[in-house]
């Protein structure tokens, strides 16, 4: 070949290499990272309140690193106003921020789908996503986040199962894919992220397989709560291998087998929930060997044996819980040893023998349920002495003798139930205003029906010689407590009656009980209320926490630990039993889960155990509009203005219901006792008990309320 042909190849190669280099100097220079970092995050509106962007960094939720460059947004604070990311999570260019380590969403209720985009976030090491309202299936593109070592997508409404590629996340300490809705199968691949410290994938439905054998080998696991997720099969063997183990949480699936006695190696162990599984056979002794054991729920399972002198080593035990087996034998007196108890529930089960009059001795106690036994014998005068009881069932049972009158001293008492015993004598005087109290006349108090019934000896209803019939002005006093309280009840349920005049068609979203009728789900407000928060800051609902009586149920108010307020509506569990109660509770969590405007009011979780069954909602501060009408000093703070701006919150709500829900929903019950209000007198349309979805093609029985937003979690099918 020719040089002069050579040549102007090599030039050209040349031009073309100074012309690439230039280019790309010139296009750098023109976009520096930094530029384009800015550039990104105008274009993304997340921050469509901030113009100067030269001052980014001290934009609410930025921080950034000495060079200026972003390294972590978060926006799950109240500093934010969380609206403005909502629809353009996908907005972000997730490739201009090379350094962000730190990407916490959660509480922002973003809706749609996780961009898969999101796995260009090369450095990310936080990523929380939770209570953001995400729909869709988790994009594989997770497992490329490599760096990931905290990954939180809980109480969201995703659906289709993990991605297998998530344990190509070797550094990932926290995995949180709790309350989220997937199915199929635990990925065996999770087993082998040794560096995990906390998993946690509860209510999900994982119903097609165990879980995984390699779990074993995560021995670094602090948290492991596989809670209400369907898994069937037995606990795997090798668990005694996770030895870090604190919380292991595997309650409400379809475990069989017994229990392994090497769980008894966890000796960090401080919460064991076992109950509601298909457990057999006894426990085993090593258990007893667990000294830091707080929580030992054993419940509702086929469980069978008695309870050993060996018990006396729990001495850290707090919350006890047997009921629902086929224990047999004596309650030992060493359970009186263990004087951290709060909670003890062996019910339903065949303990015999008496109950332990030392039992006096758990100063601690605040609930104790021996229901459904074969005791006998005489109730114990010294649990008079236990001031902090709040419910004692010890229906059931053959207990004879006479009720302790010291039982009238129990001031914190909400629940007593002695029926179906033989007791006999008289009914002790009660502080009857903590009952439930159901009637009052002529100084005779009548305490949830059922209380004393089933016992022949007792006579029919409570008088008393001290309190009432010495001083009537006591009973009016109540009353007088008592129907204010009733008014003010922010949740009135009405229409009740209606519910036999429809039956809810079944939806994808139809809430379905487990095996147990249990289901506990308790998300948003940052996804970090558990029961035992709600438990705690109601003192187990205490009296002193209810702000209102409805037709069915009790409000309370609860401060969570982290400062928020939330309302509480319980059912009384007499009135669980009953059937049309239950379907209305059930409705208002089918309706409140899926649907969502700034007008009504938000559903935060719900617990449907048997024993519990309460729905926890926003709270609202100034109660219901027909209180405030009604007050004088309120309904004159409520000006014009303000009244104007209810209607059409009011309105918008309907609106909503009517036209924007497919299939349009009815309230089927407004009235100025279902709208509540703020402290800023904003209205929030309540009380879904009776609503309904409107039929508008009677052939038509699929009725999917897709584009809501909203699935119950632990059921999309
Ligand atoms: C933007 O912020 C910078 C740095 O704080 C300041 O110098 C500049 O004046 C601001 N620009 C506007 C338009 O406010
Ligand atoms: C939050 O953002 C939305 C939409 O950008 C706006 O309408 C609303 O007024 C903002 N709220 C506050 C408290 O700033
Ligand atoms: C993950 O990264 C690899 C290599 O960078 C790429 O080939 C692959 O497509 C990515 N996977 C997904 C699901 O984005
Ligand atoms: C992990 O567990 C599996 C099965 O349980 C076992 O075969 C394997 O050797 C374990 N791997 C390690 C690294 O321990
Ligand atoms: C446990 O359940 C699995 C799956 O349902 C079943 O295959 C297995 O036989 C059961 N094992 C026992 C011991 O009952
Ligand atoms: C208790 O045992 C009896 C007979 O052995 C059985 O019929 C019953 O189902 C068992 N109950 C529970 C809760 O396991
Ligand atoms: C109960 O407490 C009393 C006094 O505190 C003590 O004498 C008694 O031994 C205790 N009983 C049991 C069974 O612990
Ligand atoms: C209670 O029952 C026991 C046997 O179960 C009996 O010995 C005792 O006398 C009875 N006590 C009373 C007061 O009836
Ligand atoms: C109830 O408590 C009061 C005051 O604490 C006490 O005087 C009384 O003896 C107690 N009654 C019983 C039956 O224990
Ligand atoms: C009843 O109690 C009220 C106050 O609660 C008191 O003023 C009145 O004197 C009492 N009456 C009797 C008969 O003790
Ligand atoms: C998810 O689990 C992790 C690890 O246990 C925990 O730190 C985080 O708070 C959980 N998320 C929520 C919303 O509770």
């Amino acid at each position: 070949m020719s040089s002069s042909f050579t040549n102007p190849i090599l030039l050209g190669i040349l031009w073309a290499t100074i012309i690439l280099t230039f280019a790309t100097t010139l296009s750098t220079a023109d976009q520096s990272p930094l530029e384009s970092e800015a550039k990104a995050l105008l274009e993304s509106g997340w921050w469509s309140g901030y113009h100067n962007i030269s001052r980014r960094c001290k934009w609410p939720g930025i921080s950034c690193n000495a060079a200026g460059s972003i390294t972590e947004m978060t926006l799950s604070g109240a500093v934010y106003n969380y609206s403005e990311v909502q629809d353009r999570f996908g907005e972000l260019k997730f490739s201009s921020f090379p350094n962000l380590v730190v990407l916490d969403l959660s509480g922002c209720q973003l809706g749609g789908n996780i961009p898969p985009e999101i796995a260009d976030l090369s450095a990310l090491k936080y990523l929380g996503l939770s209570s953001c309202d995400l729909s869709g299936e988790l994009p594989l593109s997770l497992g490329n986040l490599t760096n990931l070592e905290f990954l939180d997508i809980s109480s969201n409404s995703i659906h289709g199962s993990i991605p297998p590629q998530l344990g190509k996340l070797e550094k990932l300490v926290s995995l949180n894919l709790s309350w989220t809705g997937l199915t199929g199968q635990i990925p065996t691949s999770l087993g082998t992220l040794t560096n995990l410290r906390h998993l946690q994938l509860s209510g999900n439905q994982f119903d097609e397989g165990p879980i995984p054998q390699n779990f074993r080998n995560l021995t670094a696991l602090v948290t492991l709560k596989l809670d209400s997720c369907g898994i069937t099969g037995p606990i795997p063997s090798g668990f005694g291998q996770l030895t870090n183990l604190e919380i292991l949480g595997l309650y409400g699936n379809k475990i069989n087998g017994s229990i392994p006695p090497e769980i008894g190696l966890l000796s960090n162990l401080l919460e064991l929930h076992l109950h509601g599984n298909m457990l057999v056979g006894s426990i085993p002794i090593t258990l007893y060997q667990l000294t830091n054991l707080k929580y030992f729920l054993l419940g509702i399972n086929h469980l069978e044996g008695s309870i050993p002198q060996d018990i006396e080593n729990l001495k850290n035990l707090r919350i006890l819980s047997l009921t629902d087996n086929n224990f047999t034998g004596h309650i030992p007196l060493v359970l009186c040893h263990l004087t951290k108890l709060e909670f003890i529930d062996i019910g339903l089960n065949q303990f015999s023998g008496s109950i332990p009059s030392c039992f006096g001795n758990l100063s601690n106690l605040n609930y104790l349920s021996l229901r459904s036994n074969l005791l006998e014998g005489s109730i114990p005068q010294e649990i008079g002495n236990l001031e902090k009881l709040t419910l004692v069932d010890l229906s059931q049972n053959s207990l004879n003798g006479s009720i302790p009158s010291q039982i009238g001293n129990l001031s914190r008492l909400t629940y007593l139930d002695l029926s179906f015993n033989q007791l006999s004598g008289h009914v002790p005087v009660l502080s009857a205003t903590k009952l439930h109290i159901v009637d009052a006349e002529n100084g005779c108090y009548k305490i949830s029906p059922d209380s004393f019934q089933g016992n022949k000896g007792l006579s029919p209803c409570i008088t008393s010689s001290k309190t009432s019939t010495a001083n009537n002005s006591k009973i009016p006093l109540y009353i007088k407590i008592f129907l204010p309280i009733a008014i003010f009840s922010t949740f009135s349920i009405l229409g009740c009656l209606f519910f036999s005049w429809f039956k809810v068609k079944n939806s994808r979203v139809g809430i379905h009980p487990t095996k147990n009728g249990d289901i506990c789900s308790i998300w948003n407000y940052d996804g970090k209320i558990a029961y035992e928060d709600i438990i705690a800051a109601t003192e187990d609902f205490d009296f002193r926490y209810c702000i209102g009586v409805g037709g069915y149920g009790s409000v309370y108010r609860a401060q969570l630990p982290c400062g928020k307020v939330v309302a509480l509506k319980k059912l009384h569990r007499s009135e669980a039993e009953n059937p049309a109660f239950d379907k209305s509770f059930r409705n208002e969590i089918k309706f409140l889960t899926e649907i969502r405007h700034r007008n009504i009011v938000k559903l935060h979780g719900f617990c449907l155990h048997r024993r519990s069954m309460f729905l926890i909602y926003e709270y609202m501060e100034k109660g219901s509009l027909f209180y405030n009408l009604r007050d004088e000093v309120e309904a004159v703070e409520m000006d014009w203005t303000k009244r104007i701006e209810i209607i059409k919150g009011m309105a918008h709500a309907l609106c909503y219901l009517h036209h924007d829900c497919s299939p349009p929903i009815v309230h089927r019950d407004i009235s100025s006792n279902n709208v509540l209000l703020n402290s800023s007198f904003e209205a929030f349309v309540a009380d879904f008990g009776t609503a309904r979805m409107l039929d508008l093609d009677s052939s038509n029985q699929t009725l999917l309320v897709g584009t809501l937003g909203y699935i119950a979690p632990g059921d999309v099918s």
